[in-house]
């Protein structure tokens, strides 16, 4: 029976169309999902938005437009990039579809049947950035740390989740490796968390108005991340379609970045627990990276849109940088000089070089490629293909893509020993031989790279079928 892999991305607020850094999560997901999909397994990959609360109210009040109407725009826009960058999503869940608050009413109110409700009046700090409580110890000259503004007092009477009760249970978990938190750090970070006061968990907010109604009293809103949370089982049809819902569920990885770790790792396993739900198999939080060295702002006006960077150099060589340059999990700098200098010496002068001169070769000498490779060869190939794997089971993706590209500097210094230029004038039938390895290393080397590059996979694959150089894969960037 072939295996499931079910993998998701965060729900991307609809207050802003995506950045550079909401794609960054989407296109690491995605290579996943074209990874697994490679090795045969069943794969559902979910991303989507989320549509609710204070912030989005507000974002389309200064518009003048309704919350529907400014978030129907903006999902446009999601979809238009995610297009744009390749991204070979299977559901696109949205908090504002019936599908979503229909699985959401059936949670909330198992929830309340199981008693893991109770009612206070409240009093607390609110980071409207956030979308969430923030503690006083954790302000950074009184603003919050990651939207740099000033919370403000919130008292109302909401519904609340029994968090403590479930929090034992939560951490042998993750001690056990159950729900396997990584990084390591990562793990390391859940488990001092649990050690400190993480306060109440809101069900409900009754100032918000542009959210789900708390099915057992209508006159609150159901609080936005307690919902958003549930898009990982409404997607796949939890409370609607059984089968499918048993199907996929658990998630086998939640891809998330490390500023929502706390919620991924904590607040959801325990709302799983409370209605006897399985919990994630994994979870991977990656960083947080800066742009040109700066921290991504619309006040420094350096929010960087995908779209223009797939218009001015392609996806694939986006997606490439991306990938190559930050390691998955750590922290790093997104910059238009580094992925200038990547695309020379990785793309244009690397892959882009050795495809056109073996092409270029072989089309003369009508080779086609033979997996027959020499001793030496044939290790080096195994090789690649074993780093490649263990890399990727990791998340290590740059350790995947520097095996590959291993292999390409490999092959450049044996053309260069060999010199098959030369060979093809003297003894023809030994250049062809030469050429139709080199030719099947190609393929090999097409079909690590093709999750990450699948525009230029399918090039190369179409240029070794025709055995006929084709257009340059990476023309010299203009200066
Ligand atoms: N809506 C919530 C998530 C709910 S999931 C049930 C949310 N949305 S968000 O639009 O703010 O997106 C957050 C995600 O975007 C982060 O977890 C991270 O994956 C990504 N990133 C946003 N800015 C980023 C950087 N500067 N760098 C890297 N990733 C970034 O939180």
């Amino acid at each position: 029976m072939t295996k499931k892999y079910y993998l998701t991305t965060p729900i991307y607020y609809t207050n802003q169309a995506p950045h550079i850094g909401t794609a960054y999560t989407t296109i690491a997901a995605d290579i996943l999902a074209r990874y697994y999909r490679q090795q045969g397994e069943k794969v559902l990959f979910l991303t989507g938005t989320d549509e609710h609360g204070e912030k989005i109210a507000q974002a389309a009040k200064e518009q003048n437009k309704s919350p529907q109407e400014f978030v129907d725009q903006i999902v446009e826009k999601f979809k238009q990039t995610w297009q744009a960058l390749n991204i070979s999503y299977d559901d696109f869940i949205r908090t504002t579809q019936p599908r979503h608050q229909q699985s959401v009413n059936k949670f909330i109110n198992l929830l309340n049947q199981k008693g893991a409700i109770y009612q206070d009046d409240y009093q607390a700090l609110y980071c409207q950035g956030c979308e969430d409580f923030i503690f006083k110890k954790d302000l950074v000259d009184g603003k919050c740390p990651y939207h740099d503004k000033e919370p403000e007092l919130i008292k109302e009477k909401n519904y609340f989740f029994k968090l403590q009760d479930y929090l034992p249970q939560v951490k042998e978990l993750i001690q056990k490796d159950k729900i396997l938190i990584q990084p390591q750090e990562r793990k390391k970070e859940v488990l001092g968390l649990l050690k400190e006061d993480l306060g109440n968990l809101s069900v409900s907010r009754q100032r918000v108005t542009w959210g789900i109604p708390v099915p057992f009293d209508k006159k609150q809103c159901i609080y936005v991340w307690m919902e958003a949370l549930q898009n990982y089982i409404s997607a796949i049809g939890y409370g609607r379609d059984e089968e499918k819902f048993n199907q996929f569920w658990p998630a086998d990885l939640h891809l998330i970045g490390k500023d929502i770790l706390k919620f991924h790792a904590i607040f959801w396993p325990a709302l799983l627990l409370a209605v006897g739900l399985e919990v994630p198999k994994r979870i991977f939080a990656h960083g947080f990276f800066t742009v040109n060295g700066q921290k991504m702002s619309k006040s420094l006006a350096n929010v960087v849109d995908p779209v223009e960077l797939v218009n001015q150099y392609g996806a694939d060589v986006i997606r490439y940088y991306i990938l190559r340059e930050i390691p998955f999990g750590h922290d790093g700098d997104f910059s238009i000089k580094r992925l200038k200098e990547r695309y020379t010496a990785d793309l244009a002068n690397g892959l882009g070089n050795l495809v056109s001169r073996v092409l270029t070769l072989s089309e003369k000498v009508k080779a086609r490629p033979n997996k027959e490779l020499t001793q030496e060869f044939n290790q080096q190939v195994q090789e690649t293909r074993e780093k490649y794997q263990q890399a990727m089971k990791q998340l290590k993706f740059n350790e995947a893509l520097e095996a590959i590209w291993k292999l390409i500097s490999y092959c450049d210094e044996f053309i260069e020993q060999k010199k098959p230029w030369e060979l093809i004038q003297q003894d023809q039938a030994k250049a062809k031989d030469l050429l139709a390895n080199l030719l099947f290393v190609i393929q090999e080397i097409n079909s690590l790279i093709s999750c990450f590059l699948p525009e230029t996979a399918a090039k190369i694959e179409k240029q070794i079928k025709e055995n006929k150089k084709g257009e340059i894969l990476f023309p010299r960037l203009e200066e």
